[in-house]
């Protein structure tokens, strides 16, 4: 009888996607996904350190496996991720209810792990690695509405913004083999999938086969950069749409925004967290770029692609963040005009250079307050966007059915916006999850957009 593992993911994409690879590495253990805590053997959280809300939920979330287990003598339970890497051993030490604590890099000794587990021991391996990209591992999609993917090209961090704890719980930046992720992507569209995210904190610093000082490594194999591998995935899988998240607005190049603007199935979105509009934060996140620099980034993203969405993150109340940086950020998002924002209050976190070096010194009504503003500009300024594109037509790749309302279908234009569509076209043929359609835009709310189906521009061929 095989045994059954339930995963939950908590934080960004990456780690979204790594759970597909520890289901993956657990397939050859003889496990089997399943879709809740109450059937499985094995639960594992797959975790987040990023703010300290998100631990906080986590924690929560441990103490209900009590619960759980009291009700199942044998069930086992694993914490992974970024607070597994952060807190080590006294997780096992705080939450007693943890059998197994595994940090990012060291998913592979999982099974070693567990048999430890198995013969009643409590288990810890947060090794962190230099080289380890899970290349070849062969993910397996949780989840998955069977069209749209992520695909991970890179593995940690190695910029130090200064509010950031994704360097300590990710370990040093590496790149994955080129042909390692375009295995992925072919084997995804041969299985009827439409659409790949690829993934990395900061994927414009990809780099193959030469090291940062720029010594090429293997003379006799090409070198690759993220412009080169975005191309790459664009020419072998023109049947796939493709995106990537996230951007550095420091390292994004003009040879990226080229290559995205030549290819058809590259979409014309682009995720570039700014962060804060005052470029004396700026400094004080150690962000790497100004203001101007910024901004000049979004206009040669205009110039290369006047079509392109963006979005962004932004952190309200960072230390010492006076009233007019605060405005300088309301400004910014009025200038740049984002269709959608990711916005969060500052939140400490331990060992990072902010948490050394400055004093978290916004009281939290201010951060609060601040937020709020910084939420509603942002609200007006999506409405705008989204406005804007009533009254055009749309490729759209529906996803599967609208999670408002079961008569509709809902999917995504290249610019990442939600699209609701009647469940059929005028003729009466029925949507499905995969379709490629042209839509018309004919109105708007302030998180999606609501149209029309013309016609379907080609449908996938799902595998029996
Ligand atoms: N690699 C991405 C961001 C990863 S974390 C980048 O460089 O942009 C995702 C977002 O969480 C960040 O962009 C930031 O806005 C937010 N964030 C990170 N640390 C935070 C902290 N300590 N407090 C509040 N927000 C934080
Ligand atoms: Fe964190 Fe900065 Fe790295 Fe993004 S680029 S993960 S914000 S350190
Ligand atoms: Fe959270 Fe780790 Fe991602 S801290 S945002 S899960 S890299």
């Amino acid at each position: 009888m095989s045994k059954k593992v339930y995963i939950e993911s908590y934080g960004c994409q990456m780690n979204v996607n790594d759970s597909e690879v520890v289901a993956g590495i657990l397939a050859k253990d003889g496990y089997v996904a399943v879709q809740s805590a109450e059937e499985a053997d094995l639960v594992l959280l797959n975790t987040c350190s990023v703010r300290e809300k998100a631990e906080y939920t986590v924690m929560q979330r441990i103490n209900e496996m009590n619960r759980l287990k009291a009700g199942n003598k044998e069930l086992k339970v694993g914490v992974l991720g970024c607070m597994a890497e952060r807190m080590k051993e006294n997780l096992l030490v705080e939450k007693k209810v943890v059998d197994l604590v595994v940090g990012p890099d060291a998913y592979r000794s999982l099974p070693k792990l567990l048999d430890e587990v198995g013969s009643g021991q409590r288990a810890v391996n947060v090794l962190l690695s230099r080289e380890e990209t899970y290349g070849e591992i062969v993910p397996v999609r949780l989840n998955s509405n069977g069209v749209t993917a992520f695909v991970t090209i890179m593995r940690g961090c190695d910029n130090m913004c200064a509010f950031c704890v994704v360097p300590f719980t990710r370990g040093r930046e590496r790149s994955r083999d080129p042909q390692t992720i375009l295995g992925e992507c072919r084997d995804l569209a041969d299985k009827g999938y439409k659409e790949v995210t690829l993934l990395g904190q900061n994927v414009d610093s990809y780099r193959w086969n030469i090291d940062a000082r720029g010594t090429v490594k293997d003379p006799s194999l090409p070198v690759t950069d993220f412009a080169d591998l975005l191309e790459l995935v664009a020419m072998n899988c023109p049947g796939l749409r493709i995106r990537y998240s996230t951007s550095h607005p420091k390292d994004m190049t003009d040879k990226v925004l080229a290559v995205m603007a030549r290819h058809d199935n590259i979409c014309k979105y682009i995720h570039l967290p700014v962060q804060s509009g005052s470029s004396a934060v700026l400094q004080r996140m150690n962000r790497g770029y100004d203001r101007a620099w910024y901004l000049e980034r979004v206009a040669s993203i205009r110039r290369h692609m006047p079509e392109c969405a963006l979005s962004t993150d932004i952190i309200s109340g960072f230390c010492g963040e006076t009233e007019e940086e605060h405005q300088e950020t309301l400004s910014l998002l009025a200038e740049v005009g984002y269709d959608m924002a990711f916005m969060f209050k500052y939140s400490e976190r331990p060992k990072t250079l902010a948490a050394r070096r400055h004093e978290d010194d916004v009281p939290e009504e201010v951060k609060s307050r601040r937020l709020t503003e910084i939420i509603e500009a942002q609200r007006n300024s999506s409405a705008k966007r989204l406005a804007g594109y009533v009254g055009q037509e749309h490729k759209v790749l529906v996803e599967g059915v609208s999670k408002r309302s079961t008569e509709f279908m809902q999917g995504r234009n290249t610019q990442n916006a939600v699209v609701i569509v009647p469940k059929a076209l005028a003729d009466g043929t029925a949507l499905k999850p995969g379709d490629f359609i042209r839509v018309r835009i004919t109105s708007s709310t302030p998180g999606s957009l609501q149209g029309e189906p013309l016609a379907l521009l080609h449908r996938i061929q799902h595998p029996a």
